[in-house]
């Protein structure tokens, strides 16, 4: 019998596999260190985890053995209040990540064009290949700073018809400006901003840096949203997307009923009644950063770029960068090492507690000073 993997879609079979970061008791036993050693700055979650109200709402939970609200109407009214847009405007998923998968499922058939600016986060390419779309690409500038004439050129020639945009950007920390956003809204595509790490930024995402406001005015533009980073609840998946109610209509025809867990809606909701505790943890990440980019600024083997996220993306100017991770993994720090284009060299620091920050400069500290 010829084998079964022969009726698979041929794009998927060909398609490259998406590489997951490991669990820490993985990565604890992959390390021989107990868990409680480790030190995970390697994926931009919050150190500080879960509110205090989202951990009592999730103990306090009496329904886990009934199916969740499938239209999160709680949820939604809740975030409604949070961003100033209209419950219709809100789709929640689970996970930003799946609001990315749900739009290029709604807009792409086959072979259609989707413009990434890379070095940006992965997932957009990956669910532009598990959809069957063709990915467009219009790199940065050497700043990391968006090349709209590039884009705008690959509109045209491929009709594409999404474009990502990522304020602040992953891995590169740095924002998209309101006038690019604007001239790109004129393009006859999908423009999906993505604001994962907007709570970092001056107005904790509220203000003018964010886009959110602008959904509604616009019948071609997306923001996405998470509780990953911000309300430290990365584990229990949950995002949401502000779209136009046109766009909306149709997610909710697609979306799996059941998408966002029970547990996920009960956290969320609980962590938006404890903004004041978590906008704290927040100011503390921020400041944190600053300290941490002006101590890691002291190390000449290292460049490190400005950031408006909970990150700080670093170039290996002197040295092994791919040495420098192993060395530091081997002490129970998790950093992200990249080897792509544009990203030789370098690895991406999450901003951690005051401490596992110390420690992290002081194993950074020790390596510069066994290559001396
Ligand atoms: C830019 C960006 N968007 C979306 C996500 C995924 O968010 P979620 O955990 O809500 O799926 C990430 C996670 O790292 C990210 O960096």
């Amino acid at each position: 019998m010829p084998s079964i993997t022969r009726l698979i879609r041929p794009d998927i079979a060909q398609l490259e596999a998406y590489t997951p970061i490991a669990p820490l008791d993985v990565l604890a036993e992959r390390l021989g260190l107990p868990i409680e050693r480790l030190i995970k700055l390697d994926a931009n979650e919050n150190p500080y985890g879960p509110s205090p109200r989202a951990r009592a709402a999730l103990e306090q939970e009496a329904h886990y053995a009934i199916y969740p609200d499938p239209e999160h109407q709680r949820l939604r009214a809740a975030l409604s209040d949070y961003t100033g847009q209209s419950v219709e405007r809100i789709v929640c998923g689970a996970g930003a990540d799946e609001i990315i998968d749900l739009l290029l499922r709604l807009f792409l058939a086959p072979g259609d064009a989707v413009i990434d600016c890379p070095p940006t986060f992965g997932m957009y390419a990956f669910d532009t290949g598990v959809c069957g779309g063709r990915l467009v690409e219009a790199p940065r500038h050497a700043d990391f700073a968006l090349d709209i004439d590039a884009i705008e050129r690959a509109a045209a020639e491929t009709n594409a018809k999404v474009l990502f945009l990522t304020s602040p950007n992953n891995p590169t920390g740095n924002l998209t400006t309101r006038a690019e956003v604007e001239r790109l809204l004129d393009l006859p595509l999908l423009v999906v901003v993505d604001e994962a790490y907007i709570e970092f930024t001056p107005g904790g995402g509220h203000g003018d840096l964010a886009f959110s406001s602008l959904v509604g005015q616009y019948e071609n533009l997306a923001v996405l949203r998470t509780f990953s980073k911000w309300a430290g609840l990365a584990g229990l998946r949950v995002g949401y997307g502000l779209v136009p109610e046109a766009i909306a209509e149709h997610l909710w025809k697609i979306k799996q009923p059941y998408n966002v867990n029970l547990a996920a809606q009960v956290a969320a909701i609980a962590s938006l009644d404890d903004r004041a505790y978590l906008e704290a943890n927040v100011i503390c990440l921020t400041s944190e950063r600053e300290r941490l980019l002006a101590a890691l600024r002291e190390l000449p083997f290292l460049h490190v770029y400005p950031s408006q996220a909970n990150f700080l993306l670093c170039r290996v100017v002197a040295g092994d960068a791919l040495a420098l991770k192993q060395t530091l993994e081997r002490q129970g720090i998790l950093v992200r090492y990249y080897r792509k284009p544009l990203l030789r060299d370098c690895i991406r620091i999450s901003v951690g507690t005051p401490e596992q920050n110390d420690t992290l400069l002081d194993a950074l500290r020790s390596w510069e000073a066994t290559k001396r």
